[in-house]
């Protein structure tokens, strides 16, 4: 054990310029961290909607827009002007959200919205004291036992870049996919979660029948909420059932959307999915994207994946039977075995976008 003349770290060993440029980078990480929970406030209270299109406005004018208090508008406005968020212009004492922030910060539906993620930070650090625990004796942490705000995060966060990409840009990069739906086709989505990408594939292809499937059982239920919101209700099902033995056979398209890494057993899931998809039938996976090694990941989308895969994805397989925990940056490479081991024999990467590998196996 090192006393106060023998010091952990001999400081005469140290190099400066590296210490001082980690504390840059730290220091920018605190700041960052805790403008999570002002990004938030800002998202419930409409703050950065209050400035959209508005040009340069002063505290008490968001203040007025929002509905809030100009005291604490204007200090929230300070912490926004200090990360960048927003522009700040001392001569005139105004701030202004830029039409690019307004895409990530405000529009909700555009595919750079990045605010819907904020509420799943609020519930991973609810959920800190236990996750430490299971850190400690290796059990896992299901989904379902997150605090909650993690499911209508999710919801959130997935649904602009679901709708921006999945029907226009992903379903066509399918081997004839689309002609089948077009016609009518069978449709398993499973580990549907809430339900946004069945009912978007639902809207688009009024001919198909489209069956989600997912363990949780509130998932469920808001799947079939928001089914009936969209107005697809007549064409979609959605049953509590898990990947390995969910019901019905001669699927057309199963598809597995930012699941497949999650679950215990994903192996089994790809059996099983051989066993029920039609013999001319595509599995379309989509997982986080993630290149076959550590040091290729080792970036800001790879930073965030680890992240969330450390407290949400590993611990999730790690709480079913087998307990594979692929963990959210497990690669292609890594899913092609799997698919694979489930008794799939081709196996390609239809497409891509900078946060999903979109991949396509066949019987
Ligand atoms: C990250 S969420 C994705 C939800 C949805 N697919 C989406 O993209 O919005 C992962 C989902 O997988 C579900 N899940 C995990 N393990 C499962 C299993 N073994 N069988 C079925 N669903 C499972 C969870 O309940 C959760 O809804």
């Amino acid at each position: 054990m090192a006393t106060i003349d023998e010091p952990l770290i001999d400081m005469t060993t140290i190099d400066e310029e590296k210490l001082g440029s980690f504390m840059g980078q730290a220091v920018v990480d605190v700041g960052t961290s805790m403008a999570a929970p002002l990004l938030i406030i800002g998202e419930k209270l409409g703050l950065f909607k209050a400035m959209m299109k508005a040009g340069p406005l002063t505290s008490a004018e968001v203040a007025e827009r929002a509905g809030t208090s100009e005291r604490y508008t204007r200090e929230w406005l300070r912490g926004q002007a200090a990360g960048g968020y927003v522009a700040y212009d001392a001569d005139t004492d105004r701030y202004t959200l830029p039409d690019e922030h307004a895409l990530a910060l405000a529009v909700d539906d555009s595919p750079f919205y990045i605010l819907g993620i904020y509420p799943a930070v609020a519930s991973v650090s609810a959920d800190v004291d236990t996750l430490s625990q299971r850190f400690r004796t290796g059990e896992g942490f299901g989904w379902h036992e997150h605090d909650p705000r993690l499911f209508s995060a999710t919801e959130l966060f997935f649904r602009p870049g679901y709708a921006a990409n999945l029907v226009p840009q992903w379903l066509p990069t399918l081997d004839g996919v689309v002609e089948k739906l077009e016609a009518g086709a069978k449709v398993a989505d499973v580990g549907c979660g809430h339900g946004v990408s069945t009912f978007l594939m639902a809207k688009a292809f009024p001919n198909s029948k489209f069956h989600g499937f997912d363990y949780h059982d509130k998932s469920i239920d808001r799947a079939r909420e928001l089914a009936e919101e969209e107005g697809v209700a007549a064409q979609c099902t959605f049953e509590v059932a898990s990947a390995q033995d969910f019901p019905g056979d001669g699927y057309d398209l199963i598809t597995h959307f930012d699941c497949l890494h999650d679950m215990g057993d994903p192996v089994g899931a790809a059996r099983h999915a051989r066993e029920v998809i039609a013999e001319d039938g595509s599995w379309m996976i989509v997982e986080p994207m993630a290149a076959d090694t550590v040091q290729e990941n080792l970036n800001p989308v790879g930073r965030l994946y680890y992240n969330a895969s450390t407290v949400i994805c590993t611990p999730a397989s790690l709480s079913q039977d087998v307990g594979l925990a692929l963990g959210a940056q497990a690669g292609e490479a890594a899913l092609r075995q799997v698919a694979e081991q489930g008794g799939f024999t081709r196996f390609r990467r239809a497409t891509e976008t900078p946060f999903n590998l979109i991949l396509e196996a066949r019987p």
